[in-house]
């Protein structure tokens, strides 16, 4: 039994929907392990396009779909993707949760927006789903987990408090919008109705994974740019992305050998605030961003473009113990003038070691970068017949060898079948 781990190696929406999608072809579960509705997966098959924010991307496929205790879901956007996925022909009656995992409820997301108006200018940019203050409940050990819409009046109970809770105390902020109690009660449990038929408990779960054996496959959301404990906090989400993470969010234990497969685009991409050294000029980020369609999948926003950073992906590589990479949208950078990647960080003129220690680091530095000889969409093409150009050969290479890890596939287009299988 092998399970594979699939995440994020810079700051998010690096094409993990459309790997898991690949992946989740040969396996028997697919499993979300943290984060919340912040995520946006995309998966394009012809002329449909699905953007998953809770449910793992194996849905697609009809696969067994686990909602791990480590994800704190919101029950709106949970209906919300149901009822869109439904419509599109795809079911959800393979779809479980973890008894575990914390409700989201909308007083987080108008805690998480009258946080970031507090911040003024040092807000974090977040995407205002409320993940923050969930997680803040749950480890202030004042939240509300799947397992307690169970019991119907404790439930009832449970979610007053909290709503009394924020209205009391934030009554005071600026931006602050009542939540009319018995109103939001009433649509809560109305949802409550539909979720109820999903929920599972971990242990007796986990068992029965482990027992059959089956092929499980994790899917994380966000990137280790963004992981609480390693990404460029405090501009970072409230979780941990990080592939070892896999256990504790899903209450899986490791019996089993695992492989991860670190997912990142042949240049970089942020959304939200903080640092990013590798950021290209103005016209060249226009290009990409109109071209990459670089807007967020869950807010719409402009995502900022940069080339390649290779010392914050080695970074990444790293910690997430990354046995293989697969690296997206090649043809986005096709046919450019110039393509340059990220080799190296200075402060005042000394080259950095390591990853920078804290953004006030990061933002101070001054980047290297190392031009390559861009390729064409033709040159893309060939790959498929095993037809290495000598600038993708160069391209893979060098970074293969700066990382010291192999780039097993590439993408060429955000379509199922734009995947190639290479061996450099
Ligand atoms: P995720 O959050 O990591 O799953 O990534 P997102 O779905 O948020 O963003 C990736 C975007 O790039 C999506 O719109 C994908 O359809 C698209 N995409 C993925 N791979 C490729 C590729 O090789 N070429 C192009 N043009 N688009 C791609
Ligand atoms: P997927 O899974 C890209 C970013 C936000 C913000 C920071 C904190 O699609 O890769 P949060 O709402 O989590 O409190 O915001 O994290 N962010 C993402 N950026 N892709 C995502 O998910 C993201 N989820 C959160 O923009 O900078
Ligand atoms: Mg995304």
């Amino acid at each position: 039994m092998k399970a594979k781990i699939v995440v994020g190696l810079q700051w998010g929406d690096e094409g993990k929907g459309k790997i898991v999608d690949y992946l989740s072809k040969d396996v028997d579960l697919v499993v979300r392990y943290q984060g919340g509705a912040n995520a946006g997966h995309t998966i394009v098959i012809g002329s449909k396009k699905y953007v998953l924010h809770l449910i793992p991307s194996g849905i697609i496929r009809g696969k067994l779909s686990y909602i791990g205790n480590g994800v704190v879901v919101d029950l709106e956007e949970l209906l919300k993707e149901i009822e869109t996925l439904e419509s599109m022909g795809v079911s959800v009656k393979n779809l479980k949760i973890s008894s575990g995992a914390h409700l989201l409820f909308q007083f987080h997301k108008y805690i998480d927006m009258i946080n970031e108006n507090e911040k003024g200018k040092r807000a974090i940019g977040t995407t205002g789903s409320g993940i923050g203050p969930c997680y803040v409940d749950k480890y202030n050990r004042t939240g509300i987990r799947v397992g307690d819409l169970i019991d119907k009046t404790l439930f009832i109970q449970k979610l007053k408090e909290r709503i009394n809770f924020y209205n009391n105390n934030f009554k005071s902020k600026e931006s602050f919008i009542r939540i009319d109690e018995k109103r939001y009660i009433e649509t809560i449990l109305e949802k409550r109705e539909k979720i109820l038929k999903m929920i599972v408990y971990p242990d007796l779960f986990a068992t029965e994974i482990i027992k059959r054996k089956m092929k499980i496959l994790f899917e994380s959301a966000q990137g280790t740019l963004l992981d609480v404990d390693f990404g460029t906090y405090p501009f970072v989400t409230s979780s941990n992305p990080l592939s070892y993470a896999a256990f504790t969010g899903s209450g899986i234990p490791q019996y089993f050998d695992y492989k991860v497969i670190g997912v990142a685009k042949c240049y970089s991409t942020r959304v939200g605030n903080g640092p990013f050294p590798a950021r290209m000029d103005e016209d060249t980020e226009n290009f990409v961003r109109e071209k990459g369609k670089e807007f967020g999948a869950t807010t719409g926003r402009k995502r900022n473009c940069g080339w390649l950073d290779l010392v914050a992906l080695k970074y990444a590589v790293f910690l997430n113990r990354t046995d293989e990479i697969a690296m997206t949208k090649f043809d986005i950078l096709s046919d450019m003038k110039k393509i340059k990647v990220l080799t190296g960080y200075e402060i005042d003129g000394k080259r950095l070691e390591n990853f920078p220690r804290n953004v006030e680091q990061l933002s101070m530095v001054k980047p290297i970068f190392v031009d390559f000889e861009p390729w064409s969409m033709r040159e893309l093409e060939d790959l498929k017949r095993k037809k290495f150009s000598k600038s993708i050969l160069k391209f893979l290479e060098f970074v293969q060898k700066s990382l010291g890890t192999n780039i097993t596939h590439i993408t060429t287009g955000s379509e199922r079948k734009d995947i190639i299988k290479i061996n450099v």
